[in-house]
């Protein structure tokens, strides 16, 4: 039984973890503990009929079982060196212990709910890192960055009307960190893209995450809305919030004397033909029309 729900791809077992995790629950979501010290992780589940606990730990790619209870009895793996004590029936606490941990216990347990044949249900894991001498715990770096004003330029038409904002989370340690966007306050699900994994830059002591934010280009030009990113980190007893953020800018007026001059100040060096080039890629006709008008020899001229 076990060996066949092994074979199960990896991302299948995390995919169906988190659409069936109302039903398994493990605390606590984070653990930071010091080598020789001991872990304790909790697992319960409320469906019935079911008697099985299954533990794992996940480092990386690899997921690795440790052993499983049957109703009252734990079986721990050979060589595991874990403990498993408790319940496994509905409502009952389920415990896997790590009696003296190592550097190389950090990870994230998972325990699964399993009767006989029938399909496993995953909680949401713990996630343990066990800190290093010298490891400081050291909450995240948040920036938001503005859409590129280029962005409307190389895209395939229907991008044409959407924004990116990208907000870098940086120098934080250890890589216990969510990152959720707000606009005006309201938690944005669509439109995020979040790296999968914390990167440690130059093989550095600090921990680096991007995500990004596409919106549609109007709610960009508007400055009444605020664009927050919150990253919210775990710092060994509870969870910090750091964020940044900032507003929508006025959409740029195309052919509009204001929107002209502003741009013209900001390029003042520039040739005016390049400006022109620039132009071109984005949606401004009326914007370039304008300025065709004001060059010599156009209609304008002609007409004088
Ligand atoms: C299960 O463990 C949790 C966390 O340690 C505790 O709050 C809860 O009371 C326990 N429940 C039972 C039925 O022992
Ligand atoms: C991250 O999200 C998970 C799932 O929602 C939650 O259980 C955990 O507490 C969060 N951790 C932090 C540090 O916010
Ligand atoms: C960790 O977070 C908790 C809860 O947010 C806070 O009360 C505590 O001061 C923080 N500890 C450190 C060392 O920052
Ligand atoms: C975001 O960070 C920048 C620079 O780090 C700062 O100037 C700005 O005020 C911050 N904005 C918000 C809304 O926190
Ligand atoms: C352009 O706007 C300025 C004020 O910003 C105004 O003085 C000027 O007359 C306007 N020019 C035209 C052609 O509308």
């Amino acid at each position: 039984m076990i060996l066949i729900f092994l074979s199960i791809h990896l991302n299948n077992i995390l995919v169906s973890g988190l659409s069936l995790s109302e039903q398994v629950h493990q605390t606590p979501a984070d653990m930071f503990k010091q080598p020789g010290e001991e872990a304790k992780f909790n697992c319960f589940h409320t469906i019935s009929n079911y008697d099985k606990i299954l533990w794992y730990k996940q480092t990386n790619e690899q997921l690795q079982f440790l052993g499983y209870m049957n109703i009252n009895n734990g079986y721990p793996e050979n060589g595991a060196g874990v403990k498993i004590e408790g319940g496994a029936e509905k409502d009952q606490n389920c415990t896997l212990t790590i009696e003296r941990l190592k550097l190389s216990s950090s990870a994230v347990y998972f325990c699964a709910a399993r009767l006989h044949n029938r399909e496993a249900y995953f909680g949401g894991g713990t996630k343990l890192t066990v800190l290093g001498k010298d490891d400081k715990i050291t909450p995240p770096t948040v920036k938001v960055l503005e859409p590129s004003e280029k962005e409307c330029r190389n895209k395939v038409e229907k991008e044409k009307r959407k924004k990116t904002l990208l907000c870098v989370i940086s120098r934080f340690y250890p890589d216990h960190v969510n990152v959720t966007w707000k606009i005006n306050n309201e938690e944005m699900s669509k439109g995020v893209a979040t790296d999968n994994m914390p990167a440690q830059p130059n093989d550095g002591e600090f921990y680096k995450i991007t995500s990004r934010l596409k919106v549609d280009a109007n709610k960009w030009f508007d400055p009444e809305n605020e664009f927050k990113c919150i990253a919210s980190f775990f710092n060994g007893t509870g969870t910090t919030y750091h964020e940044n953020g900032t507003r929508g800018i006025e959409a740029p007026k195309t052919g509009q004397n204001i929107t002209t001059e502003a741009y013209l100040k900001r390029s003042q060096t520039a040739k005016l033909s390049y400006g022109v080039l620039i132009i071109k890629g984005c949606v401004y006709g009326a914007f370039v029309m304008f300025l065709v008008w004001k060059l010599p020899g156009s209609s304008g001229k002609r007409n004088n």
